[in-house]
């Protein structure tokens, strides 16, 4: 097992489409365990293929003392009610924005053995799989700000790149990265 290093935003691969994943193999495995640790060591809750510059449709979980693997998963229905909470993601260290996501989420895929896998997540883990299939299309979660709230984060990031300072986040309840 290895901690493998953590995409940063402005990464290219970060804004790539993920491709699905053909066949699990011993490969898959070996890569979902490390993604397991590199997500624990940094600490977060979830852990997308892209973020470690894989760009398979690969992510990790892992809320209370559960865990998972998910390859080629895909939201096969999600509840009518939504909920905004605070959240933040590896690839963007130090943002915490309110998200608005579905409350539960029924996703489908194969574990890291090719075998199915059904997943009825609800609270942070339904929040977990939606922001890290997000990010198997490229979609990170400031992209779901409302503009003036995108631009402010978007001027955090560029001041943080040029060392410049910036006022300091208001950190809330977010648990961790995703
Ligand atoms: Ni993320």
């Amino acid at each position: 097992m290895a901690v493998l290093p953590i995409r940063r935003f402005g990464d290219p691969v970060l804004r790539q489409r993920a491709g699905e994943t053909d066949q699990v193999t011993e490969l898959h495995r070996r890569l979902a365990n490390d993604m397991l640790e590199t997500m624990r060591e940094a600490p977060g809750v979830g852990l997308a293929g892209p973020q470690v510059g894989v760009l398979e449709r690969i992510f990790v979980w892992e809320v209370d003392d559960r865990h998972g693997v998910v390859v080629n998963p895909a939201i096969v229905s999600r509840s009518r009610g939504t909920v905004e909470e605070e959240e933040g993601c590896l690839s963007l260290p130090g943002l915490y924005y309110p998200v608005v996501r579905s409350a539960a989420v029924v996703v489908e895929g194969v574990d890291e053995n090719g075998e199915p896998v059904r997943l009825v997540a609800e609270d942070l883990l339904a929040r977990v799989c939606q922001h890290e299939i997000d990010h198997l299309d490229g979609v990170l979660f400031i992209d779901h700000l409302p503009e003036e709230l995108r631009k402010e984060a978007l001027t955090r990031l560029r001041n943080e790149a040029l060392g410049l300072p910036s006022t300091p986040m208001p950190r809330g309840a977010a648990e961790g990265g995703l």
